[in-house]
């Protein structure tokens, strides 16, 4: 029996040697290669390695070499076949039966590769050609330099029905069939019985009038295309190769290639959602980035992770989807879990991917992010805690149960003692709390209305887990990181704005107040004065839009901190679930003290300037009580968040 080269070839893009070899021989990582004792010759030091990339052992000390497969039939004493055999099982791959024109196919399909190569130089030259003096435009827009474009070799289709196959099809040896089978022609279908070669319609370009991304195997080469289109009316704003021979899209991952020096040097990757994302990464020096393509990540493409660093870093978007994108993942995780090898989770403020966080806000704040990375414990312990109540002996049985089926997932033993001892831990912490009444029963149900896990919130509950004390909102007020006038005064400014941010429709009804108000911090002044900019020139202000506005001329840093401002979780009348009625009381409420805050403010200046000109018993006593009348209205404003305590939050629910 002959096997072609593809299917061998297959076999070893699926199984790294050092599987293969790990379950012989103990291997150290070091770097991009395994090193051990060589099974072939008797040692004392190891001079046996092991490289992935390569598919290849070596030994320095007896010279022996070979791929997963000799090294079956090596140590196993089985025939060529019988490894073949062996190793397609474990990859999951079935035994093809072979014709000689299967044979022939696989010959072909070494061409397509050649095919792809020549799409991709042609994508390129079009890009700096003037049919895609647009795309490139667009491009630069985004603020990719010309040494990013060729690095990720991004290319222009351009308009027309047949550009590319009438450019590719007048090169030597490329075929239509070859171009359909590569993904890069449509074949319309046959219509019917009566279709013949008279009617038959023709094949034409799948990508056009779109910026082209080309995706490349582990090895580099050319498998697949991405396309974007310029223009937001688009049918789909992506188009991505079919599955071809050559493209499986659950098993690569874009740039994987690309990043896999970097990510062994640096010992981690980054995951992220989008191609753009990738490349805007990668220029801001991000170089160990990789995204799936186009499809929730999985299995394969988790371990192929796990073949670049041990914990690979999810940085999906600040959105719904990306949360529930991140939690995806997190639970693909667990019956893969094993030794060393884990996953982390980024976390981005709304509306916010790595490409906008790093245009928004700089690569040291992206890095500094990078760094706060949570672990897949925490992401796994919000999912089940985050949205719940355990108010009642059901309540809390119910969420033991779901806990103990997330640990049910997890097939390593070891692995699932220690999660369900951490759980166990964590668990006590939160429930022996909420016995006691002015414990973390209120924390529960603050985290029922609004689920997120931003760093802030999850700060919180990590150290709930890990301190094993749960400071419930009360004893954060007490230890006073709502006091200080400034902050307060601050932190009330930042309410406001975050008020009308998520309730824009106060712009149009409370214009007046909002506009006059004159904030302390001149920074949230500019972005008061901004948003009331925006209403002015539209009317009909929608959340998304005003955020975004606000985004793009440079305020999401400070979009961002408003946003993470874990205190404000009480003031639950600023959040968009808030019923519109008590959205305006609450806004109201604060924007009166803060009235009456700078009114008293500027009366005891007055008077302050009075007592230097005409030191009266009068004048001083006035002084003296405006004085106390003000400190009693900041002590006030310093716990504003009094306000939205628990009686007003059960309006919501
Ligand atoms: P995003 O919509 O987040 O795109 O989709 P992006 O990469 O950030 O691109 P820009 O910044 O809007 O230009 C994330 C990924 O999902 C896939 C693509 O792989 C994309 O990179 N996708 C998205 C599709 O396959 N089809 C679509 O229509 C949209
Ligand atoms: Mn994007």
């Amino acid at each position: 029996m002959g096997f072609t080269p593809d299917f061998l070839d297959e076999i070893r893009n699926r199984i790294p040697v050092s599987d293969v070899v790990g379950r012989r021989v103990k291997l150290v990582r070091k770097g991009r290669e395994h090193n051990g004792l060589c099974p072939f010759h008797n040692e004392k030091t190891p001079s046996f390695t092991v490289n992935d990339d390569k598919a290849f052992y070596h030994c320095f000390g007896c010279g022996a070499h070979g791929d997963v497969i000799k090294f079956v039939i090596e140590t196993e004493g089985l025939s060529f076949p019988e490894s073949v055999e062996r190793l397609a099982g474990q990859a999951g791959l079935e035994m093809p039966e072979y014709t000689p024109q299967d044979a022939e196919r696989s010959l072909q399909r070494k061409t397509l590769y050649d095919v792809m190569e020549t799409a991709a130089k042609w994508f390129e030259t079009q890009l700096v050609a003037q049919a895609g003096a647009e795309g490139l435009d667009y491009l630069t827009r985004r603020g990719l330099s010309k040494t990013t474009l060729k690095k990720f070799r991004l290319g222009f289709a351009p308009e027309g029905r047949s550009a590319l196959k009438d450019a590719l099809l007048s090169r030597d040896g490329i075929t239509e069939d070859m171009m359909v089978e590569a993904g890069l022609l449509i074949k319309p279908e046959d219509d019917g019985p009566h279709n013949n070669k008279n009617t038959e319609k023709p094949s034409y370009d799948r990508f056009r009038q779109r910026v082209i991304f080309p995706i490349t195997d582990r090895q580099g080469r050319v498998v697949a295309f991405g396309g974007r289109a310029l223009r937001s009316d688009a049918k789909a704003k992506y188009l991505n190769s079919p599955e071809t021979p050559l493209f499986h899209k659950g098993r690569l991952l874009y740039n994987l290639a690309g990043s896999r020096k970097s990510s062994y040097d640096k010992g981690r990757v980054l995951v992220a959602e989008g191609y753009m994302d990738v490349i805007a990464m990668a220029q801001a020096g991000f170089t160990n980035a990789v995204a799936p393509l186009g499809t929730a990540v999985t299995e394969e493409q988790i371990a192929e992770l796990w073949r670049l660093a041990p914990e690979p870093l999810m940085c999906f978007d600040g959105d719904k989807a990306g949360i529930r994108a991140a939690q995806r993942v997190a639970e693909k995780s667990l019956p893969l879990l094993k030794a060393g090898y884990s996953l982390r989770f980024v976390h981005l403020p709304t509306g916010e991917d790595p490409d906008s966080y790093i245009s928004g806000h700089g690569e040291q704040a992206f890095r500094d992010l990078l760094e706060k990375a949570q672990p897949l414990i925490d992401i796994l312990w919000h999912m089940k805690t985050g949205s719940v109540e355990a108010d009642t002996p059901e309540q809390r049985a119910g969420l033991e149960k779901s806990l103990s089926e997330t640990l049910s997932e997890i097939s390593d033993k070891t692995i699932r003692g220690y999660y369900d001892k951490a759980f166990q831990e964590r668990l006590s912490t939160l429930l022996g709390g909420a016995f006691t009444p002015d414990h973390s029963l209120e924390n529960l149900a603050n985290k029922k209305n609004h689920f997120d896990f931003s760093p802030k919130d999850s700060d919180r509950w990590n150290k709930a887990g890990r301190n094993k004390s749960l400071p419930g909102v009360k004893k954060l007020r007490e230890t006073g990181i709502f006091k200080g006038p400034q902050t307060a005064g601050i932190k009330r400014e930042r309410l406001l704005i975050l008020t009308v941010l998520n309730h824009p429709w106060l712009l149009k009804q409370h214009h007046e107040e909002f506009a006059t108000i004159i904030f302390e911090s001149v920074e949230l002044d500019k972005l008061r004065c901004e948003i009331i900019d925006v209403s002015l020139r539209e009317s009909d202000l929608e959340h998304k839009s005003l955020y975004s506005h606000l985004f793009k001329t440079g305020y999401g840093k400070a979009l961002e901190v408003i946003f993470k401002q874990g205190e404000f979780k009480a003031e639950w009348f600023a959040w968009p679930d808030a019923a519109r009625q008590d959205v305006e009381q609450g806004w109201f409420h604060v924007v009166n003290r803060y009235r009456r805050v700078s009114d008293l403010e500027k009366d005891l200046k007055a008077a302050e300037k009075e007592l230097a000109e005409n030191m009266t018993e009068e004048v001083y006593n006035r002084f003296l009580a405006l004085k106390t009348e003000l400190e009693n209205a900041k002590g006030n404003e310093a716990s504003i968040d009094g306000y939205g305590n628990a009686s007003g939050r059960e309006k919501l629910s």
